[in-house]
């Protein structure tokens, strides 16, 4: 069985800066808030017309690619993790594919629909395929334009003002003898139960069925389609929603949990660990488990101030700044975890 190890990583954020303060002028908001609540200081969001998911997700890709030292062309299957996909389908990884340039080979491209553990989801699969030799080289991407879908008016407020766009990716092979780099494991859960607190539903093909409200504006015409209605737009319904406090109260008990699971399942201790670097979801869910680890401040990866939560690109984003500043070296000991919607939740622990 080969060893998994990450060759090359990187990520890009587009350039426009939007403050708290440009927040201010959209809606009910105040920078003082959002800072109190989520740490959020300012985000990035993408060039309407010019830019997307797949056009963000390959630059950062071009990136990790190159620091891989490989061939794009070497590339064998194809790994994409998002939660604003520029299409309903296909998929953003072939999207991606045409994108990098590499059509007409016989690689593979897989969607993540996971949202912000859809990265560590998508390494899980990535290292699966490398330890059985099926792929070689896979690249893994975590991309975002939430700009694109949010609700920048009062009523949207508690969603809108955390979100930011971006995207990080990596290079995955097997690991050669006597290489200090591997990923020695990963863990991945989920709780369907809680489905719908932080979720985004229409369009969608539920049909009102999961839900107490019925009132979606459907037609009682069974051949009207029912994926979006004007009821729908009209009340909002076509953007996200998220039950704030149950998020906050769920992830603060399953990030910890996740984090001394797998690194229980190596032998190892939080004391051992050289950087956390746990999805950027709110500074206040990462300071949380940071106590509650009993981590040391120079353990833990944050840069939510300055991209906001950016889910699916958020922990290769953080990780690929965490080796541009130095803070992990190879052979390090690296976890990486993440929870979101779904809910689902997971870690990776990585000898860097
Ligand atoms: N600006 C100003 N006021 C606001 C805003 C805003 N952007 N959003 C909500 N408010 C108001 C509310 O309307 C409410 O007003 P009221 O008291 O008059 O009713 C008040 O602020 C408090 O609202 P709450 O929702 O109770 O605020 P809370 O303290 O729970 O903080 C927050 C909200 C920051 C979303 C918090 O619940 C939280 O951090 N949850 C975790 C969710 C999270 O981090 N999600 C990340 C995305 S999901 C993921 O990646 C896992």
């Amino acid at each position: 069985m080969n060893k998994t190890k990450i060759a090359g990583i990187g990520h890009y954020l587009p350039e426009k800066v939007i403050r708290n303060k440009d927040l201010e002028k959209k809606m009910d908001t105040s920078d003082e808030w959002i800072r109190e609540r989520t740490g959020i200081e300012e985000r990035r969001f993408g060039r309407r017309f010019e830019e997307n998911t797949t056009i963000l997700g390959a630059k950062a890709a071009e990136k990790a690619i190159e620091n891989a030292g490989i061939a794009k062309e070497e590339i064998d299957f194809i790994i994409f993790a998002t939660l604003s996909p520029d299409y309903f389908f296909p998929g953003c990884g072939v999207l991606l594919q045409r994108e990098l340039g590499i059509t007409g080979t016989e690689i593979g491209a897989l969607d993540v629909r996971n949202q912000c553990s859809g990265f560590i989801y998508g390494l899980s699969v990535a290292d699966q395929f490398i330890k059985t030799g099926h792929y070689s080289k896979i690249l893994l991407v975590g991309s975002e334009m939430h700009s694109m879908g949010l609700d920048f008016t009062t009523r949207g407020r508690d969603v809108s003002v955390i979100f930011g766009d971006g995207a990080g990716a990596v290079v995955l092979c097997a690991a050669e003898e006597g290489d200090s780099s591997e990923i020695l494991n990963t863990q991945l859960h989920s709780d369907g139960t809680y489905a719908e607190e932080l979720a985004f539903e229409c369009p969608g093909a539920h049909g009102g069925v999961f839900s107490d409200e019925k009132d979606f504006g459907f037609s009682e015409d069974p051949w009207s389609p029912i994926f979006i209605t004007d009821k729908m737009l009209k009340d909002g319904k076509t953007f996200p929603y998220m039950n704030g406090k149950l998020v906050f109260k769920t992830a603060v008990q399953k990030f910890p949990e996740v984090i001394l699971k797998t690194l229980e399942k190596a032998g190892k201790s939080p004391e051992e660990l050289k950087l956390l670097v746990p999805h950027q979801a709110n500074l206040r869910i990462s300071q949380f488990v940071q106590k509650r680890l009993r981590l040391r401040d120079d353990q833990v990866f944050s840069n939510i101030q300055k991209y906001g939560n950016t889910t699916a690109a958020s922990v290769p984003i953080a990780l690929s700044e965490a080796c541009e500043q130095g803070r992990v070296e190879r052979g390090d000991l690296v976890c990486l975890a993440a929870f979101g919607s779904g809910f689902t939740w997971g870690a990776a622990l990585l000898q860097w």
